[in-house]
């Protein structure tokens, strides 16, 4: 099944699955890092932005987002959830990133959030030279990606079938390492890493109905864990910002 078509169906038929309490706590912690990390009244690219959840929520903190997606269902589902709120500083387009043409330096900020994980490994440093030119000199890039370190790994036999019924057949966890030589190799500097969490993450896919309660428990310990030198390498994602 190629990308665009795994996420066709999984938008067309999961709308719900965004609203269980542990996919909204992960999507709160993600909302609180980029903005965080992104410049103020920033014009903003948001590159797979999927069903457009996290630009919905970051909107009044911007002056504009574009969003742009392979698939057609998240852009529809993104269009009228935006329209639904109310909300009329987000844009959305269907198309490719690797092909896509769009005017140099006119953005603030880049976001790839849950992004280049999905990308061919050729294709990360070559995307990230195009988020390059977006930027404006001193714009930011911030990506969030899960990682080929997680600790979590050696748990993956074990959840097989719930790990292939939500992942795309081309997506990969993605080297922390990678992702930062990559940015350095594409021209940007002050390339820094931020660790995400350790269980929100995954079991955000695998366990999505969680009770509310046990998903705040979760939470709670992960963000201490990203904290604790040395272990936190071993997080399950991670953030990188890096400047133009
Ligand atoms: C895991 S989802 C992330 C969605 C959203 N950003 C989030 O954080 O929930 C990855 C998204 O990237 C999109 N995608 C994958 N490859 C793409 C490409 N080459 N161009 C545009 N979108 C792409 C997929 O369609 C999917 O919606």
């Amino acid at each position: 099944m190629s990308e665009q078509a795994h996420h066709d169906e999984f938008y067309g038929e999961n709308a719900d699955f965004f609203q269980s309490p542990l996919f909204q706590a992960r999507h709160r912690r993600d909302a609180e890092i980029v903005k965080r990390l992104t410049p103020t009244n920033a014009r903003v690219l948001s590159l797979g932005c999927g069903e457009g959840g996290l630009e919905l929520d970051l909107a009044a903190d911007v002056q504009h987002i574009l969003g742009i997606d392979l698939s057609v269902e998240a852009v529809e589902l993104a269009r009228r959830q935006a329209a639904q709120a109310g909300v009329d500083n987000l844009d959305y387009r269907q198309a490719d990133v690797v092909d896509t043409e769009l005017p140099g330096e006119s953005f603030d900020a880049v976001w790839g959030l849950a992004f280049l994980h999905h990308l061919p490994p050729s294709m990360v440093e070559p995307t990230l030279r195009r988020a390059h030119d977006w930027l404006r000199p001193g714009g930011r890039l911030v990506t969030i990606d899960p990682s080929n370190r997680r600790l979590v790994r050696h748990l993956a036999r074990f959840v097989k079938d719930s790990y292939d019924e939500h992942h795309s057949p081309d997506e990969r966890e993605l080297d922390p390492e990678e992702v930062i030589t990559a940015a350095r190799a594409a021209g940007f500097s002050d390339v820094r890493i931020v660790w995400t969490d350790f269980a929100t993450g995954p079991m955000a896919w695998l366990r999505p109905t969680m009770p509310r309660w046990a998903a705040r428990t979760v939470v709670a310990i992960d963000s201490a864990v990203v904290r604790l030198p040395v272990i936190q390498q071993y997080s399950s994602g991670y953030a990188v910002s890096a400047v133009a």
